[in-house]
Order: structure tokens, then C-alpha cells, then sequence
């Protein structure tokens, strides 16, 4: 089958995969090794709710990620890993000694008594150990759990508890820009309260004093000695592949569980449609390993395609704001994929970072994580593609597993702020306030997709009845994403954002039950409400408003405020502006009219809508008055 190389196959494959849905994803997962055929394509529903894709087959995701490719790509580059500190020389390495160095790993986990199914937790900065560890867990059948570098010791914690993780390997520190974080530090922390933990691999990168646990093990020496030469086991398809944790609109962190031959076969055929790379380009995603982003497109989906991915260990704007466009011209990346904060950052910056670089190896650019705001897209469309490099707007979410709507890059056109298309296999649906789907094209309103297709989540890891209360409940029978949506006459999907009580903080998914459960931990808040706001450079900004049960001043409770939502979760949930209220405003039966909280947020003042539910109204003009 291939790829999809003008729009005519476009149109040609998206009716075909609707059509005759199993034929066509049976086309795309031949092209990959099987150890044995699968019986059947697809089984199950979004009413049953026991989705199942090629059973009765047999794959391994790292043994298609690399020996596939030694014979006839052994000596191409795998990945180049550019290091925080720009004086360091890139690292290159070959899909030979990838696979070496993946199997050393995999040589490792075993010795360590890892087995098919156990959970290994990764806590570490963008270092190579973290692919090739992510990769050797694939390999051998044992399931990875990936946490962000950026995450608190609680966070951590809660994670490895809820998918009772046995061995967790972590670094002494990692590097990000001008700063190091104790990782090792946070770790012994989270350890205490992590039975299920059984060892601790530790691979030095920072170099700084550790403290030790009784449970750590020297990676970097295991790994020294270990055997390059490690067979990929065997996995039935539906083996479960990775979890990794996501905020919703409730509760805690749901672990979305994905699984082998699916995940592989959508990470395979997205990557190359959407991002049409040619065998000698080069390949920058942006993300960390530790978001969805950094699984199935800096690491699956280039693999996959036997391409060469770049691993980027710092930051945009250290030393200099320039350092994305310095790391470009370097390594002469021809597709680079980052996400709208990051755009929006950088253009606050002087325009001479991007203007004294070259950028003439660029051939495509991409976009994830939050819709892209039309400046935001002139200005790398103009200084960054300089005008000749198509931008794909990519949507899709960790539970998608892959890209659901976007162009193909130069193949289907791409309009600014618009995902545009979908991808073969994907039937997306608007909503009405019914729960009716609306059948004219020209429309706006929740966004559902209605058949299944290899690359969704199967489960909430441990909570089945969570998975389908989140996402089948609103609209039983079709998967209901979060977002919202308005589509054009031509079918084009432009995402307007969240409708839940999530928000999307610089691309990172925050969920305002959690940001309140940590806010109300300080003693003495009585109450709290977290709402979004529209935040210039993160997309959206946190807004909390709190209730107090005895007066402190206010830069003091920032400061508690911000640390305990440190400690609870990490930095990035840090709420941008504080209001003390005497009280929120609630309808009678309780509930809090979020509404009128995300007006005064966003200071639009006026035109409330209904409030004569509201059991305290006088509370709005208050709220207003203290406006931060
Ligand atoms: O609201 C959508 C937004 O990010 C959410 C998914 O977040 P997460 O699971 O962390 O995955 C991010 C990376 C895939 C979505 O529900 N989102 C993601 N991509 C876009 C987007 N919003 C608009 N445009 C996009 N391209």
C-alpha cells in the first residue's frame, strides 16, 4: 500500500479505509513483521467496549522498530540525540547499534527478574537511556510507564502505585536549559511510599552527590556488561505495550492502557502520510518522551518508518532563544514538529534568533498539543518555513494513540488554525446539544468519532468502568474526545478547545479537579475553583479562586498556594493569578456555575447569561470587584 503521496490517493484510501475498513487496515499491518498472521482484523465495539484489533497474531513493536531494518538500513542513523549543552557534539546513532544497545537494555530488565506484563516505571530526563529503555521493555513483552521529568513526588508516587510498577529507573539529575532537577532526590522521595517498587536502575547524568535507596542498581554498569544480542519475544497483539498517564476533568490521573500490534500499525502509517519524509531527511519532534508525543512520534512512528529521529535533551530558549533554530541548521533537520507554546515563546523573543538562521533544510513543520492561533501560525509559517514549508496541524490526544485529523504535509492542503482532514480509518462526528449527530457540513459542536481503529486506548489501566464512563458515556456508541469542533464546507476540522474542566496549560493537559485538590490541601482554604484562561504564550493560563478560612496576606498564600501545588503535582500546574473570594457562585442544588468563573477569568465582564439559578447572584459583582 505505502504512503499517500497526492491528494487524489487521499481520497482514494479515506473511502476505501470507511468502505471496507478491515481489508484496508489488514493492507497496512502486512507490511509489518509478524512473527505469526493474525485471524482476524477487528473485533468488538463502542457498545461492547472490547475493542480488539489483529488477534490470533503475533508481533513485537521493537523488532519492527529495528531488526527490520538491519538489513537494509543497519549503518543509517537511528537517532541523533543533541544534548542540553550546546558545546557537546551531537551523538549519532546507527539502527545497528540501536538495536545493540536496546537489547543490552532488555538483557538487563531480564537479569533484573523483569517479565512479560510487569510494569517498569521511567522517571528521567531526555537522555538516550530513556528510548532505549522505553524500546527494551517492547522487547521483551514488559509494559513502560513513562512520568514527565517535571512531576512531583506525589505525582510520581501515585502513578507507580496505581499500575503497581516493580522496578523504576530514573537518573541522578537531568539538565533543562541553565538548571538541573534533583531526580534521584524526588524519586527517594516518591520511593517511600512505593511498596510495589522492587529495584531502582540508576544511570548517571548530572553527576551530583545521590542519596541511596537500598533498592538502587548501577545502569550504567549493568548495561556495560550486558549481551548486545537479545530476540524480541513474541506478543500477542493485544498484549498491553505502554501506559501513560493523563489528566481528565475528574479524579486523578487516568493510566491510558495501549497495546502492541494496533499502537504499531496507526503509529506506522500516520507517521508517514502525515509528515512524508523521503529516506535521507531528518526528523525533529520536540516533545519529551514523558507526553504521548514523545512516544508515537518521536520514538514508534520514525522507528517504524526506518527514519532518522532527533532527541533534543533542552530547552527552546536556553542559551539564547535561538537555540531550536541553532539545533536545525546543525543537524539539518527537514521536518520539525513542536507545539504552539512554544512558537508563541519564541516569537516574544527578538526576531534576530530566527532571521540569523538559515532553516534551508526545512521542509515541513508540524503542530500538536493545542489549536495553533492564527498569528502563531504566520509566524512560523514566515520565519521558520520561510513561506515554502507546509504546516501540519496535527489533532489528537494520548487515549487516540496517533494522529486523528491533519493534512499531509504538501499532499492535502493545509489551512491556518485548521486540523484540516481526517486520517484512513478515522470518521469523526459533531454533536448537537441533543446528542444528535449533525449531518450538514458546515457546523459546530462536540467532537465524537464514531467506528473504532487500531490506535485507541483499550482501557483504563485497572478501572475498565472509568473508560467508559469518561468517554462512551455522553454519546453511547461512539468515542466523545473533550474537545470541541467546527467543520467547514469542505469537511475541514478546525478544534476549538476543551468543553470539560480540563484545560491545556503550554500543550500539557491539567484537569482543574486536580489543581483544586491540591490547592485545598493547604489548611486553610476552605474552598477552591479552578478555571482556564487565555494565556498569550501558554494557550491558557489557571486561574483559582479561593475561599479562605482566616486572613493571610496575599503574596504569602501565593507562595503557599504555588507550593503545595508543587508538591502535589509539579510546576507546570502552578496557578498564574489567585482571587480570595468570600464565596463561588452556586446553583441550588450545589454545583458551581463554572461559567460565569471562566467569564471573569477571561475578563469578559459582562453578559452573564441565566443567573437566576444561582442561590448567591450578589456573589458576581464581588468576583468582579476582585479581579486579578
Ligand atoms: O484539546 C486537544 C488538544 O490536546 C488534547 C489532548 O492532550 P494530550 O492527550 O496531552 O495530547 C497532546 C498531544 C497529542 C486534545 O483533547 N490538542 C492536541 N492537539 C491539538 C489540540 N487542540 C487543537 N489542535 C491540535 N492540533
Amino acid at each position: 500500500m505505502g504512503r499517500i503521496t497526492t491528494e487524489g490517493q487521499y481520497r482514494e484510501h479515506y473511502d476505501w479505509s470507511l468502505n471496507k475498513n478491515e481489508e484496508y487496515w489488514q493492507n497496512v499491518a502486512k507490511e509489518l513483521h509478524w512473527f505469526k498472521d493474525f485471524d482476524s482484523v477487528q473485533t468488538g465495539n463502542f457498545k461492547d467496549l472490547n475493542v480488539k484489533w489483529f488477534e490470533g497474531g503475533q508481533t513485537n513493536i521493537s523488532y519492527n522498530c529495528l531488526d527490520r531494518h538491519l538489513k537494509d538500513r543497519g549503518d543509517k542513523v537511528a537517532v541523533i540525540y543533541e544534548a542540553n549543552d550546546p558545546k557537546v557534539e551531537a551523538k549519532k546513532i546507527t539502527y545497528k547499534e540501536l538495536h545493540q544497545q536496546v537489547c543490552q537494555f532488555a538483557n538487563v530488565l531480564k537479569d533484573q527478574g523483569v517479565k512479560p506484563g510487569d510494569r517498569v516505571c521511567f522517571y528521567m530526563g531526555m537522555v538516550p537511556e530513556l528510548l532505549t529503555g522505553i524500546l527494551a521493555c517492547t522487547r521483551i513483552g514488559a509494559v513502560h510507564s513513562v512520568v514527565f521529568g517535571g512531576f512531583s513526588a506525589k505525582a510520581l508516587a501515585g502513578r507507580i502505585q496505581d499500575c503497581e510498577a516493580s522496578v523504576l529507573v530514573t537518573n541522578d539529575g537531568s539538565f533543562r536549559g541553565g538548571k538541573t532537577i534533583a531526580l534521584k532526590a524526588i524519586a527517594n522521595e516518591a520511593l517511600k511510599d512505593c511498596p510495589t517498587i522492587k529495584k531502582v536502575l540508576v544511570s548517571k547524568r548530572t553527576n551530583e552527590n545521590i542519596e541511596a535507596d537500598a533498592r538502587d542498581i548501577d545502569l550504567d554498569e549493568l548495561l556495560k556488561n550486558a549481551s548486545s544480542e537479545c530476540e524480541a519475544t513474541p506478543l500477542d497483539s493485544e498484549a498491553p505495550n505502554f501506559i501513560l498517564y493523563t489528566s481528565g476533568s475528574t479524579g486523578k490521573p487516568k493510566g491510558l492502557l495501549h497495546t502492541v500490534a494496533g499502537y504499531m500499525t496507526y503509529a506506522y502509517h500516520t507517521f508517514r502520510n502525515v509528515f512524508q519524509m523521503e529516506e535521507n531527511d531528518i526528523y525533529w519532534c520536540s516533545a519529551d518522551i514523558g507526553w504521548i508525543t514523545g512516544h508515537t512520534y518521536l520514538t514508534y512512528g520514525p522507528l517504524l518508518n526506518g527514519a532518522t529521529t532527533v532527541m533534543f535533551e533542552g530547552v527552546p530558549t536556553w542559551p539564547d532563544a535561538g537555540r531550536f533554530w541553532q539545533v536545525i541548521d546543525k543537524l539539518k533537520v527537514s521536518h520539525f514538529y513542536t507545539a504552539p507554546t512554544a512558537i508563541r515563546a519564541l516569537e516574544a523573543c527578538d526576531i534576530k534568533f530566527v532571521q540569523e538562521a538559515n532553516l534551508s533544510s526545512l521542509k515541513v513543520l508540524g503542530s500538536v498539543g493545542e489549536p495553533i492561533n492564527e498569528e502563531a501560525w504566520d509566524w512560523y509559517h514566515k520565519n521558520v518555513g520561510r513561506e515554502k514549508c507546509p504546516i501540519v496541524d496535527t489533532w489528537w490526544q494520548t487515549e487516540t494513540g496517533g494522529i486523528m485529523i491533519s493534512a499531509l504535509a504538501g499532499v492535502t492542503k493545509d489551512i491556518p488554525t485548521y486540523a484540516t482532514l481526517p486520517q484512513p480509518g478515522i470518521e469523526p462526528v459533531l454533536m448537537d446539544a441533543d446528542g444528535n449527530e449533525i449531518s450538514t457540513l458546515a457546523a459546530q459542536g462536540n467532537l465524537c468519532i464514531k467506528r473504532p481503529w487500531p490506535g485507541i486506548a483499550r482501557t483504563v489501566y485497572g478501572d475498565h468502568e472509568r473508560y467508559k464512563d469518561t468517554y462512551f458515556s455522553a454519546y453511547p456508541g461512539y468515542y466523545f474526545t473533550g474537545d470541541g469542533a467546527k467543520r467547514d464546507e469542505q469537511g475541514n476540522y478546525r478544534i476549538t478547545g476543551r468543553v470539560d474542566d480540563v484545560i491545556n496549560v503550554s500543550g500539557h493537559r491539567i484537569g482543574t479537579a486536580e489543581v483544586e485538590d491540591a490547592i485545598n490541601q493547604h489548611p486553610s482554604v476552605v474552598e477552591s475553583a479552578v478555571v482556564g484562561f487565555p494565556h498569550n504564550i501558554k494557550g491558557q493560563g489557571i486561574y483559582a479562586y479561593v475561599i479562605l478560612s482566616d486572613e493571610i496576606a496575599e503574596d504569602e498564600l501565593k507562595t503557599q498556594i504555588n507550593n503545595v501545588v508543587n508538591e502535589m503535582i509539579g510546576p507546570i500546574a502552578k496557578p498564574d493569578a489567585i482571587q480570595i473570594t468570600p464565596g463561588l457562585p452556586k446553583t441550588r442544588s450545589g454545583k458551581i456555575m463554572r461559567r460565569i468563573l471562566r467569564k471573569i477569568a477571561a475578563n469578559e465582564l459582562d453578559n452573564f447569561g441565566d443567573t437566576s439559578t444561582l442561590l448567591n447572584p450578589e456573589i458576581v459583582d464581588s468576583l468582579i470587584k476582585g479581579k486579578k
